[in-house]
């Protein structure tokens, strides 16, 4: 393939400024929207024993795969509190920020954090193989466990949890090769309960202090 005249940019070739300003406000109305339709806690106002409409329609069961090339579902998680996040490796800075932030609020809760798995789960599967994965959450926390799948696997687990994602055109002014892409995604931290239940979500990484404040109160 020839390579194109790199003074020359295909006028539907959005700037990099732009297309995060674009990803941003994306962002801003898909965190509204589910502001509007998700109790933000699931021991918010409400009738004692009843779990409010919609907050349980956040995850489900999944057939994913390990930083360690293991099979694993959601069964295999039984009994454990789970603080999950979906991203991708090659996510330039949204995700590793996500992920640090995930460390930041499992040190804040200390021994309390021991009962909670972290899980980072790739929307990205073409280029997130479990090696490709393992090699990234090394620079993260210890017990943070990278998961891997089929693409269908993976797009039934972000359907399950509301992850709106898609691919998103590289516009980094000429370093990337043909081919290459982004993924525009929620920047969304969910707390489940050891029953696999929704508890509690984390829009953006604000104080890892508070946000272990919050997961406290529903540890057991
Ligand atoms: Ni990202």
């Amino acid at each position: 393939m020839t390579q194109p005249n790199q003074n020359e940019k295909p006028p539907f070739v959005l700037s990099r400024t732009v297309a995060i300003g674009v990803a941003a406000i994306l962002g801003l109305l898909i965190g509204a929207a589910l502001w509007l339709v998700m109790a933000p806690d699931r021991t918010g106002p409400g009738v004692p024993g009843q779990v409010q409409s919609g907050v349980a329609d956040i995850g489900g069961p999944f057939s994913l795969i390990t930083h360690d090339d293991v099979a694993v579902t959601d069964k295999d998680f039984e009994g454990r509190y789970k603080f999950i996040y979906f991203g991708y490796t090659f996510c330039p800075d949204v995700c590793p920020l996500g992920l640090l932030f995930m460390q930041d609020v499992l040190t804040q809760l200390g021994a309390d954090g021991d009962a909670i798995t972290p899980l980072f789960i790739s929307i990205d599967p073409e280029r997130d193989s479990p090696a490709v994965l393992k090699d990234y959450i090394a620079s993260f926390h210890p017990r943070l466990i990278g998961l891997t799948g089929t693409p269908e696997a993976v797009a039934d687990v972000a359907a399950a949890y509301k992850m709106y994602y898609g691919k998103a055109p590289v516009a980094d002014g000429g370093t990337s090769k043909a081919g290459d892409y982004g993924i525009d995604h929620m920047n969304i931290f969910y707390l489940m309960g050891p029953d696999g239940a929704y508890l509690a979500h984390f829009i953006s990484p604000t104080s890892p202090k508070e946000t272990a404040a919050r997961i406290r109160k529903h540890l057991k």
